[in-house]
C-alpha cells in the first residue's frame, strides 16, 4: 500500500509573515532580554483563586479539540478549574456544553474518561436521563415526584464556541463570556493547519503535582529543549531563534528544525511542517505543537494551586494511520511524547513547584529564550490586577 499523499494546505497570511521572518540557522540571534517574575505567583493559594476567577471563569477556556467528539451523537466530560463540564455533539453536529451534574441530586452524569457514543445520558445513581441538548427526558417512577417540573430540570448550559478545531467553553454561570478573541484569526490559523478535520490517534491524561502555570511555562520555554530533553526530542532541535507574534492574548510561534533552509520555505503547510515547528498557546490553557506527522494538543486543567491535570491528545490527519509504517511511526511518537511530557516536562514542573514552595526564592529569572513566558504571564497578571481593582 502506498502512503497517503498529504493534501496541500495554504498557510494564512499571518503564518506566512511569521515564516518569512525566520532567519537561516547560522544567522540566528537570541534576544538579550532579562526579566523576573514573583515566585509567589506560582505558590500562593489566594493567587490561584484569583486566577480562577479572573481568567478561567471570565474568559473562553480550551475544553478539548473538536476531534474528541468526532461524530454526531457523542459526549464526553472534562473537569476544568472546579467546573465539571459535559460536552455533547448533537445529531446535527453542533457542539454544546453543560455542567456535568444531574439535576436530581447532583451526581456527575458522565464519568467515563473517553468520549461516548449515544443520544441520551443516564445518571448512574437513579437513572434520570438527559438528551444531548440537555433536556431531562426520563425519570424512573415519575409518579413519586408529584408536581415535578421536568421541563425546567434540564442540565445547566454553559456557553460554548467551536472554531478552528477547538471546543471553547465559558465557565461562568452568571456573566456573558466574550468569545471575540478566539474567533477570527486564531480559528483561521488553526483551520489552515487542518485541526478541525483531525482525529484523535491517542489520548493520555497526566496528573501533575504542580501549579498549572508551570506546565504552560514548559511549553513557552525554548531554553530547556536541548537540555532537559537531551535524551528524547532534544536531538530534533537546535538552540535557535524563535519567531513569535500574538493574536490577541494567544501566542503564535515558529522555530526551525535542524534541517531548516530558507530556500525550502513554501506557502504550503504540509511541506513547511517538515522543516519548522509551528506552535500555538491558545490562551489561557491550550497547548498546540505541530510535528511533521501529527499535532500535539494539550488541555491544561487546574485543580488547586499545586495540582493540575493535563490532557495530551495526539491528533493525526483523517485516514491516518493509513499504512503499517505510519501506524508504527505514530505509536513510537506517542511513546516519545509520553516520555517527553510526562517524565520530563511535567516531572520538571513538579520539581520546580516543590523548590518554589520552599520559599527560598523571591523571584524567578527569565532570559532571552524564555520571553514567551514573560508575554504569557503578563496576560495573566493583567487580568488578575484588573479583577482585584474592580472587586
Ligand atoms: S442523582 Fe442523578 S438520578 Fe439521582
Ligand atoms: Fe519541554
Amino acid at each position: 500500500m502506498n502512503e497517503a499523499q498529504p493534501m496541500k494546505r495554504p498557510l494564512t497570511e499571518g503564518q506566512k509573515r511569521l515564516l518569512h521572518r525566520m532567519p537561516e540557522l547560522k544567522d540566528s540571534v537570541f534576544p538579550h532580554v532579562y526579566d523576573t517574575l514573583p515566585a509567589d505567583n506560582y505558590i500562593n493559594p489566594e493567587r490561584f483563586r484569583l486566577e480562577k476567577e479572573a481568567v478561567f471563569h471570565s474568559e473562553p477556556v480550551v475544553a478539548a479539540p473538536s476531534a474528541l467528539l468526532e461524530t454526531p451523537k457523542s459526549y464526553a466530560k472534562v473537569d476544568i478549574a472546579g467546573v465539571p463540564v459535559l460536552l455533547t455533539r448533537t445529531a446535527d453536529g453542533q457542539c454544546r456544553a453543560f455542567v456535568n451534574a444531574c439535576t436530581h441530586r447532583g451526581t456527575k452524569l458522565c464519568t467515563k474518561d473517553d468520549a461516548v457514543n449515544g443520544v441520551r445520558i443516564s445518571c448512574p445513581y437513579h437513572a434520570w436521563t438527559f438528551a444531548l441538548d440537555g433536556r431531562l427526558i426520563g425519570v424512573p417512577r415519575q409518579e413519586i415526584f408529584p408536581g415535578l417540573e421536568k421541563d425546567r430540570l434540564g442540565l445547566k448550559e454553559l456557553q460554548c464556541f467551536e472554531g478552528g478545531g477547538i471546543i471553547w467553553v465559558g465557565l461562568s454561570y452568571d456573566n456573558d463570556i466574550d468569545f471575540g478573541s478566539v474567533k477570527g484569526e486564531l480559528s483561521e490559523d488553526l483551520a489552515a493547519l487542518g485541526l478541525g478535520d483531525m482525529i484523535v490517534y491517542k489520548k493520555a491524561t497526566f496528573d501533575v503535582k504542580a501549579n498549572w502555570k508551570l506546565l504552560m511555562d514548559s511549553m513557552l520555554d525554548s531554553y530547556h529543549v536541548t537540555r532537559l530533553h537531551k535524551d528524547s526530542v532534544g536531538k530534533f532541535f537546535v538552540d535557535n531563534e524563535n519567531v513569535i507574534d500574538r493574536i490577541g492574548p494567544h501566542i503564535r510561534n515558529a522555530s526551525a528544525r535542524g534541517n531548516f533552509e530558507k530556500s525550502r520555505v513554501t506557502d504550503d503547510f504540509e511541506e513547511v511542517r517538515r522543516i519548522m515547528v509551528f506552535s500555538y498557546t491558545p490562551f489561557p490553557n491550550g497547548i498546540l505543537v505541530v510535528s511533521p506527522d501529527f499535532v500535539s494538543f494539550g488541555v491544561v486543567r487546574p485543580v488547586a494551586s499545586d495540582h493540575t491535570f493535563v490532557d495530551y491528545y495526539m491528533l493525526a490527519n483523517k485516514g491516518e494511520p493509513s499504512t503499517e509504517k505510519m501506524e508504527d511511526k505514530l505509536r513510537r511518537s506517542f511513546e516519545l511524547m509520553e516520555l517527553t511530557f510526562g517524565q520530563e516536562d511535567y516531572w520538571a514542573a513538579e520539581q520546580c513547584d516543590a523548590g518554589l514552595r520552599s520559599g527560598a526564592l523571591d523571584k524567578i529569572h527569565l532570559g532571552g529564550m524564555e520571553i514567551q513566558i514573560t508575554m504569557y504571564q503578563d496576560e495573566i497578571d493583567r487580568r488578575v490586577k484588573d479583577y482585584v481593582s474592580k472587586s
